[in-house]
């Protein structure tokens, strides 16, 4: 009998500020290669989201094809999955928009990212910084997504997507899905090499402090074997122990070990022998991607191809949202 039965719809997106860090590659990456087997699944580059802070524009351009093709290499499957570039499907900004429109001050101003990025770019709070969660609720209600898979540093953005749908459908009738947040056991939080007390992140200054996915296996190895750990010298995971305990999790999304696991493993052994085999496990993991990633920049017209489609696929499904949403909120629509 066909198994009509619809598909869970999952939906993320990534910003092409930079290459992929270890973090965004465990913390969602992974986890969106993983659901795309047997969801129906939506991905995209979030380039909108990428100029609240200030960029380069021949960087960004660059930085936003390669970030396509590198999901692409993740083995996500272009024609299986919706893959496409924010900007190429304008149904984003109209609905962040009207969604700006049904958001507090108040509630926008309590996000912990945009106090942090206020903090971290004084001398440039845009308003697109302030309305940076609105415009990520409408990519994913566009869609009717069911779960969003993030990185625990999305959480707060997720609470005020499912508020700001739930106020939406409330004051007309039920229009969006409300979206669940999707956060993996591990690697939801993956912590900077150089101070496992802060996230590791794609705008960190100290080139130690982040793996990058495209990172040759050399630096790799060598960021690893000068990871902040601590003096004891025991690889357990305890409170206060957070080198340790970030490299322990990092270890665990790369080999499927449990932490009862690794501490079996490496009881008796070093640091030293610890960090490396983190590193292997890492470089075995990333290796492949940056393989097909290296091939498929090779036919850049391919890429292009893909994109288009994507946006166009995308655009189909926004569009009915969209038009349902203009409806409801009385715009007068001519025929
Ligand atoms: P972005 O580009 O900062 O990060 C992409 C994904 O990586 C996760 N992440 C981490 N996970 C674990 N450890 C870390 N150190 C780490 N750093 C980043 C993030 O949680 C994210 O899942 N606002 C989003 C992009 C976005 C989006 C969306 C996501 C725009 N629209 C709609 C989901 C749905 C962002 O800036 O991610």
């Amino acid at each position: 009998m066909e198994n009509t039965e619809r598909k869970d719809r999952v939906l993320s997106m990534i910003q092409p500020t930079s290459v992929p860090t270890l973090g965004n590659y465990l913390g969602a990456l992974k986890n969106w290669k993983q659901m795309s087997a047997d969801n129906d699944c939506i991905f995209a580059v979030a380039d909108l989201h990428a100029i609240t802070v200030r960029q380069e524009p021949a960087k960004l351009r660059k930085q936003s094809l390669e970030m396509y093709a590198l999901m692409i290499a993740l083995g996500l499957d272009p024609d299986k999955n919706i893959i496409f570039v924010q900007s190429h499907v304008p149904q984003h900004s109209q609905l962040g928009w009207i969604l700006n429109c049904y958001t507090q001050f108040g509630e926008a101003a309590r996000m912990t990212q945009f106090k942090d990025k206020s903090a971290k770019h004084a001398d440039n709070v845009n308003v697109g910084l302030f309305a940076y969660p609105t415009l990520m609720a409408a990519d994913i209600l566009l869609y009717q997504a069911d779960y969003v898979p993030v990185g625990a540093d999305q959480k707060q953005h997720l609470e005020i997507t499912r508020d700001i749908a739930e106020r939406f459908n409330g004051a007309y009738s039920p229009t969006f899905t409300i979206p669940k947040p999707y956060i993996g056991k591990t690697g939801a939080k993956v912590m900077s090499l150089q101070d496992p007390t802060k996230k590791m992140s794609k705008s960190d200054t100290n080139p130690k402090a982040s793996v990058y996915v495209l990172d040759t296996p050399d630096d790799i190895m060598k960021k690893f074997k000068s990871a902040v750990t601590d003096s004891e010298a025991r690889v357990h995971y305890a409170d206060g122990k957070d080198g340790i305990n970030n490299l322990m999790g990092i270890y665990s999304c790369c080999t499927g070990k449990n932490f009862d696991e690794i501490e079996a493993e490496f009881d008796g052994k070093g640091y030293g022998d610890f960090k490396i085999a983190v590193a292997e496990s890492v470089i075995a993991d990333v290796k492949p991607v940056q393989d097909r990633f290296n091939e498929i920049m090779k036919d850049k017209a391919y890429v292009e191809k893909c994109a288009k489609e994507g946006a166009e696929k995308a655009s189909y499904i926004a569009n009915k949202t969209l038009t349902k949403v203009m409806k409801k909120v009385g715009f007068w629509q001519v025929k």
